[in-house]
């Protein structure tokens, strides 16, 4: 059998490790200067190199180099033999997979030997909360006096379990999170060397995932790698089960519209077709997030697929932030509570109930800030959105802006049951008809890269056609760019509040 990946990447040298500098400087010059400590302990989440360090020291105070500042130089006999794992006066503790009690008391017995081997004996005692009463006990003897052949190496995950008699008895460093850049060059570097092909938008979802872990990167990596292929972010998606499928759209949406039996029945769909409730819910938390992030100006960190993209975008410009993050809230409750029983899709069912019952809110889905600035406003300004035009537009053939609104989005069906592959249904999806002026439809997008590709024939023309086939007439479309920023009325202020509400879909209806 090949070796783990996480195993193969485990720093043998000081200057392997990535980030936890401060750890590792004071290391090095602990063994350089020859005032190695007696008792460490170290503390972090998982899989941030706290077992790795222990190795690392353990080592370094055995090495045969002279020179002290190159050890461990892992070219000695010993150096050698603890990188194989068959170095005597290295003794490795797991409390967690027996409570200790023997081992320690083993511990205890042999403590006073003098090494085998090497200049010391180093004991590491992974996951150290984990030792029993009798065994931290028995730990804390020896820590109060020990022999000075002797280091200990306690590591944990949660130091807040540590009594505070070990506490006071270690020299203590704590291994911080990855930020996700260190590991996502780490896993870059694997890549490379290892020949692995992925893309980078599934090395920054594997690292995402990781939780600021590199054991969980690594081990996801080797995962996706294992079949032999690309690893492709269609493939970490669905083996993370974030995959944004239709129906997570769709319930959004129909939450978005405020339409309960829609909703309901998507997740009904879902569940039947053999969904799993708290994945569902986990990958509308996942799109909504993403969502999220291009509202704040992130749209730079999307994970998602050509066409989810467009959707996200077009998300991003109609679902006022707030809304988002209360239907984050419901969603993440409903996946918390996921329990099954006799009623499996309940949480999703009371996370739609909640979120639709709600009282609309002063800023409404559906409305996108215009591009041109608001005239002195003595009266109220009408709103514009999809959900009410489609209520108030009468129910005629013909071209109106109304009418146009009302079919938008069977005008995006239309065109992807025509050509599935064209780009055309997603723009329509990002764009927004906003007005027709001398005869043209001018649909609105955020930014200019939208219109630019918008405004092409392959993509109006069958826009176009869409249009005849449903309202019996067609007029040309036009896309523009809305802007964001930039075309803020005058009297408001570009960072505050009112700017922000514009810019998530809000209109200003009176000023004073
Ligand atoms: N700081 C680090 N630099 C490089 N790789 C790391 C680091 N921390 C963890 N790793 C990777 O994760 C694996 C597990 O790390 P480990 O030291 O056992 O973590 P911990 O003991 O903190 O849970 C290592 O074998 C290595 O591949
Ligand atoms: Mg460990
Ligand atoms: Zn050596």
């Amino acid at each position: 059998m090949t070796q783990a990946l996480y195993r193969k990447w485990r720093p043998l040298a000081w200057d392997e490790v990535v980030s936890q500098e401060h750890v590792i400087q004071t290391l090095k010059n602990a063994v350089a200067g020859d005032h190695v400590a007696h008792a460490y302990l170290f503390s972090g989440p998982r899989g941030t190199g706290k077992t790795t360090a222990a190795r690392l020291l353990a080592k370094a105070v055995n090495c045969l180099a002279e020179d002290k500042s190159r050890r461990p130089c892992n070219e000695c006999a010993h150096c050698v033999a603890v990188n194989e794992s068959r170095f005597m006066d290295v003794i490795e503790i797991d409390a967690a997979s027996n409570n200790g009690v023997d081992d320690v008391r083993e511990l205890r017995e042999k403590i006073n030997f003098s090494p085998s081997q090497g200049r010391y004996k180093v004991y590491i005692v992974d996951e150290v909360h984990m030792l029993s009463k009798p065994a931290f006990n028995a730990l804390l003897k020896t820590l109060e006096e020990p022999p000075p052949h002797a280091i200990f190496i306690l590591a944990t995950t949660e130091s807040h379990n540590i009594p505070a008699t070990v506490l006071s008895r270690c020299q203590r460093h704590e291994f911080r999170r990855f930020p996700l850049g260190e590991i996502i060059r780490r896993l870059e570097e694997i890549c490379k060397t290892e020949n692995i092909l992925a893309d980078a938008e599934a090395l920054s979802l594997i690292a995402r995932q990781s939780s600021g872990g590199m054991r969980d990167a690594i081990s996801l990596l080797d995962q996706l790698a294992s079949t032999g292929g690309q690893v492709t972010l269609a493939t970490a998606q669905s083996v993370l089960g974030t995959t944004t499928s239709q129906a997570v759209i769709n319930l959004i949406e129909a939450i978005a519209a405020r339409q309960p039996a829609s909703a309901m029945n998507e997740i009904h769909q879902a569940l039947d077709a053999g969904a799993d409730v708290r994945t569902l819910a986990r990958q509308v938390i996942e799109y909504l997030r993403q969502v999220l992030l291009v509202q704040l100006g992130n749209g730079d960190q999307l994970e998602a697929t050509p066409d989810v993209r467009t959707q996200i975008v077009a998300h991003a410009q109609v679902l006022p932030t707030h809304e988002l993050v209360r239907m984050m809230r419901a969603f993440n409750a409903a996946a918390i509570d996921a329990r099954g029983g006799w009623a499996p899709s309940l949480g999703l069912e009371l996370a739609v109930a909640e979120l639709i019952e709600q009282p609309q809110l002063p800023i409404e889905t559906g409305s996108a800030p215009r591009p041109v600035p608001r005239p002195a406003p003595t009266q109220p300004v009408t709103r514009q959105s999809p959900a009410k035009a489609a209520e108030s537009a009468p129910e005629e053939p013909g071209i109106s802006l109304e009418n146009i609104t009302r079919v938008w989005k069977q005008i995006s069906n239309l065109v992807k049951q025509q050509d599935p592959k064209s780009a055309a249904s997603g723009l329509v999806n990002s764009g927004k008809p906003l007005e027709i002026q001398n005869g043209v439809l001018q649909v609105g997008f955020v930014g200019n890269l939208l219109p630019e590709k918008f405004n092409r024939p392959e993509i109006t023309q069958p826009v176009e056609k869409a249009m005849k086939e449903l309202l019996g007439v067609s007029i040309p479309v036009q896309g523009f760019d809305m802007g964001g920023k930039n075309t803020l009325p005058a009297h408001v202020k570009p960072d505050g509040m009112v700017a922000t509400a514009l810019q998530n879909g809000g209109e200003i209806v009176d000023t004073q």
